[in-house]
């Protein structure tokens, strides 16, 4: 079978999903996003998993009608086994299990943060073999090197915080809504990058750092509005663009480190942080300053969703890469 029908979901945080893919081709692709984080600022693990538990057959049903797919016609059910908040993978495994298991399929588990990189393979142009990826989300940051579709190494990674988690958590000290890096990026857009500068920790070889920034952003925070209350108010466009260029500067040395070490020219972003649109222009007059193939996804496949979870189903469907009935979730699954 080359042509493989593989229905994929994805429930490792606070967005529900299922897509249809065949032979390669994304034929649908649903998110359910949990509005119930809002009022606490922040994903709240219990209440991940319940709205899973909600949404999973609508989605589900969905994700098989738009592609016009009867349950008969597919040849494997994915799901992904992590990383991820354990309760939230849960739901996903043990539908998939129930699933593949009712119809008499195999079961596929993939791997999140593969997944994430794997996006690129749903559209062209493709990234050439081998690549590298900066994989930036809510929980990772990492420098991959690309040597096959489920081949990959991380090369370099955060020590602590996530870069995601430091938008995240910069956007909260500034009192804007969750999610708060997508808020961040907007009111960025408005102020000057070089308004306010922020210390960045220095890390070994292609590693990161980002607890500092935060600590830095709190206390630059506590002090300004000693003097003037004001002062976020007042300032908020240029404190969101001075931190963000903080974050993206910090993120694209190691990149480009990495890419002249390696003598790799092909570069992508994956991940929920590679929406963001500083993000995005940065790494385009980068590759314009080295040469590089740029790789950037499109929006609808930046942040988790299920066409992802799909792609990389179908290179493992290809390889004959299928779970057992007695897989279980692993929150801390490495590429
Ligand atoms: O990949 P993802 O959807 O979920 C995880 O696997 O973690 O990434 C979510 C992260 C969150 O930290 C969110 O604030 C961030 O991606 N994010 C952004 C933007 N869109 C999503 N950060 C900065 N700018 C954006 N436009
Ligand atoms: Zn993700």
């Amino acid at each position: 079978m080359t042509e493989p029908t593989i229905l994929a979901i994805e429930s490792s945080c606070d967005e529900t999903a299922a897509a249809v893919i065949r032979g390669g081709k994304v034929l649908s692709n649903i998110v359910a996003t949990q509005a119930v984080h809002e009022q606490y600022g922040g994903v709240v693990p219990e209440l991940a998993s319940r709205a899973h538990q909600q949404n999973i057959i609508p989605v589900v049903s969905q994700a098989m009608l738009g592609a016009n797919v009867a349950k008969n016609e597919l040849n494997a059910v994915a799901f992904t086994r992590g990383p991820g908040l354990l309760g939230a993978l849960l739901v996903g495994c043990s539908f998939a299990k129930s699933f593949a298991l009712g119809l008499g399929i195999p079961l596929i588990e993939v791997n999140h943060m593969q997944a994430h990189i794997l996006a690129h393979f749903i559209d062209d142009p493709k990234p050439a073999f081998p690549f590298l990826c900066l994989t930036v989300s809510g929980g990772h940051t990492q420098i991959v090197l690309v040597k096959d579709h489920l081949d990959m190494e991380i090369i370099g990674q955060t020590t602590d915080d996530a870069v995601g988690e430091a938008f995240d958590k910069t956007a909260k000290m500034l009192g804007l809504p969750y999610p708060g890096g997508p808020m961040l990026d907007k009111m960025a857009a408005q102020g000057n990058p070089e308004a306010f500068s922020f210390p960045v920790g220095n890390m070994p070889g292609y590693d990161y750092s980002f607890s500092g920034i935060k600590t830095s952003v709190l206390y630059f925070l506590k002090n300004q509005t000693k003097e003037n209350p004001d002062f976020v108010q007042d300032n908020i466009a240029n404190i969101c663009a001075s931190v963000q260029h903080t974050l993206i500067k910090t993120l694209l040395k190691k990149l480009v480190q990495a890419s002249q070490d390696l003598g790799i020219k092909e570069i992508a972003i994956a991940g929920g942080v590679s929406a963001n649109t500083g993000l995005r222009q940065a790494l385009q007059n980068d590759g314009s300053k080295y040469g590089w193939n740029v790789y950037i996804p499109a929006f609808q496949y930046c942040t988790d969703n299920a066409a992802m979870i799909a792609i990389a189903a179908h290179y493992q469907y290809l390889k004959g890469d299928f779970a057992t009935q007695y897989v279980s979730p692993e929150p801390r699954l490495r590429i």
